[in-house]
């Protein structure tokens, strides 16, 4: 949806670049403007540059930047139209929208309720009514700080106690009902659905709250041990999955799927804040679309039983088709009274810790075990041949486990299986582990040696087809943003002149801002250029050029700009004469004319 022009940008005015980013990292000024450590990427050295001038930021690091709505959406992983929404909350303006019709206007009603619903909850909990529901989650080992991260809440044992406090804010029973949050009884009144539980909002991206879990707390009772919203106008199971929420903003690499919401619950608690779930449903494709805007690798983390693992096996099968990295983390059974039984995540970390899961975690990171037998599958162990040939493609790869004690660990296992010493197996991984090296180094120089690859865009769709044109065309761009008045009152370039068709277009923009507004204004870009476009333009604005014989810098460039274009030109005519020779070549026979 585009919004009004004028709204954008009085949004964007009203939303300062520095306040909105000093939100979210700590920023320490520096002559004129700021730096940070960058939310995108970890680092403990700031390389995060804000420039308020500008409106725009970049790092230095990760090569991300732009302008405040750029910011939001990456920050808070959100769409252009939800970033301008995101903003508009926070500095109180109202969004211009179409008019409503009466399917919209229910789903926001729905949502409204859930929302105040989900704080009712979240009160009553730390209310005398919540006591037996406080106690349950004191016992599950669920902090307060956690609690409240994931706004849990407390349903207390009683009929209508939710809908008694709705109806007082407003709602009706029909809302109620179609809220899920109510329920039909048979003498034609309604009821709270969730009585007697530990209640868990479901939340998606935009921090909409969509839906409702809840657990047991009575171990006698002989209700369903959990309990979800049915399909509402604002909720479908299939498009949303439990702790994504708070998932999308982890800076680990990977997301870990589990089976159940205290998994996800327990799992941020002990630091592994990019775990979420499916709510007792398998995983579908609609979820998989969903998390690939945030990540390229999942962990399977599904319980350790018959159920577990034909979940794993549906999953990965929908995983085949797509992009993603896939890896399965196998929780161990665990001894009990002489019997392994199945753990879950929860489980786990309660008994053996986040350091274990750590582990666990990263030992399926190389998916080494699984590897390590496939190789063992390609070669004849019972003769000298194949366990030679065994033993030099096991050393190659463990020559790529960067951990040294995992790499000692598994080439001890490897020399037994290939039945040779210790001392000679470690020998050829450290010969492997040098080959790897050497050939990584010689690769850098190769890189080094090669200026144009640098200066190439990092991004494939932005690659310059003229890097000579394209570079000087960066620079009448920097020069723009540094100093209009080198500037006459007429571009001294033509869009079309532009060997990057980008560059052609964000000089274009970015001369009407200039003229119109006397500045340049990278946070008004974001409606009309991707987040990749907007990154490469920040890289741009943040290289160094050097104000010193600007002016004759400015026509270097200019002239370069159009010695190429007119060279493209007379490129673009030359395929034809060509042509046309060769058509005269053939009309005579053969014979030159
Ligand atoms: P599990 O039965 O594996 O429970 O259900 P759990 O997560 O380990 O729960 P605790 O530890 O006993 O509290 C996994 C998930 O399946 C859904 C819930 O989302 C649950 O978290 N589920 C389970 C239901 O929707 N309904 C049920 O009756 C049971
Ligand atoms: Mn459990």
């Amino acid at each position: 949806m585009a919004f009004d022009r004028r709204f954008v940008e009085e949004l964007i005015e009203r939303s300062d670049i520095v306040d909105v980013v000093g939100s979210y990292v700590p920023l320490t000024s520096k002559g004129g403007s700021y730096w940070g450590c960058c939310p995108f990427h970890s680092e403990k050295t700031p390389s995060f540059h804000v420039i308020p001038d500008k409106q725009m930021c970049y790092c230095f690091g990760c090569k991300k930047g732009g302008g405040v709505i750029n910011f939001v959406m990456e920050m808070e992983n959100l769409s252009y139209p939800d970033a301008v929404r995101f903003l508009a909350k926070r500095v109180n303006m109202t969004v211009p929208e179409e008019e409503h019709d009466d399917g919209s206007r229910l789903r926001s009603r729905i949502l409204q309720l859930n929302r105040d619903a989900a704080r009712f909850y979240y009160e009553q909990l730390h209310s005398p009514k919540g006591t037996a529901v406080l106690e349950y989650m004191k016992g599950r080992k669920i902090t307060q700080k956690n609690a409240m991260n994931f706004g849990l809440g407390a349903a207390a044992d009683e009929w209508d106690g939710l809908i008694t406090a709705m109806r007082q804010k407003g709602y009706g029973d029909g809302e109620l009902l179609a809220s899920g949050l109510a329920v039909r009884s048979k003498n034609g009144g309604i009821y709270d659905k969730f009585r007697n539980r530990l209640i868990f909002p479901v939340i998606d991206v935009r921090g909409d709250v969509l839906a409702f879990g809840g657990r047991i707390v009575d171990k006698n009772s002989d209700a369903a041990k959990y309990m979800n919203t049915q399909e509402t106008a604002v909720y479908s199971k299939r498009r949303v999955l439990y702790g994504l929420n708070l998932a999308k903003k982890s800076k680990r690499e990977n997301i870990i799927l589990v089976e159940g919401n205290i998994d996800v619950v327990m799992l941020h608690q002990a630091g592994f804040d990019n775990a979420c779930a499916s709510m007792g449903t398998a995983l579908t494709q609609e979820q998989i679309r969903l998390l690939s805007r945030y990540t390229k690798e999942l962990v399977l983390c599904y319980d350790n039983d018959d159920a577990g693992k034909a979940a794993t096996q549906k999953a990965l099968s929908l995983l085949n088709d797509t992009d993603f990295h896939v890896r399965v983390l196998e929780l161990p059974r665990r001894l009990v009274d002489g019997q392994y039984i199945k753990q879950d995540a929860d489980d786990f970390i309660k008994f053996h810790g986040a350091d274990a899961f750590e582990h666990l975690l990263s030992g399926s990171e190389s998916g080494i075990d699984f590897r390590m037998a496939q190789i063992a599958g390609q070669f004849d162990l019972k003769t000298d041949r194949g366990r030679i040939e065994y033993a030099s493609a096991a050393a190659k790869l463990l020559a790529t486990l960067s951990n040294a004690v995992e790499r000692e660990v598994y080439t001890m296992r490897a020399a037994e299986a290939a039945g040779i010493t210790a001392d000679a197996m470690k020998l050829e991984v450290s010969r492997a582990f040098k080959q790897k090296a050497y050939h990584e180094k010689k690769a850098q120089e190769r890189k080094d040696l090669n200026p144009v690859t640098n200066l190439q865009p990092r991004e494939r769709t932005i690659r310059y087809d003229d890097l000579r044109s394209a570079l000087a065309e960066e620079g009448v761009l920097r020069l723009l943003a540094l100093d209009d008045s080198l500037f006459g009152p007429e571009p001294p370039l033509q869009e079309s002149e532009f060997s990057s068709p980008l560059l052609g277009r964000l000089f274009s923009v970015l001369w009407s801002q200039v003229k119109q507004t006397g500045k340049i204004n990278v946070g008004a870009l974001a409606g009309d250029f991707t987040q990749e476009e907007i990154n490469h333009l920040s890289g741009i604005l943040q290289k160094p050029e050097s104000l010193k014989n600007a002016a004759q810098a400015l026509q270097d460039y200019c002239r370069i700009i159009q010695e190429s274009a007119n060279k493209r030109t007379a490129e673009h005519y030359d395929p034809l004469a060509a042509a046309m020779e060769k058509y005269k070549y053939k009309a005579n026979g053969g014979k030159l004319l």
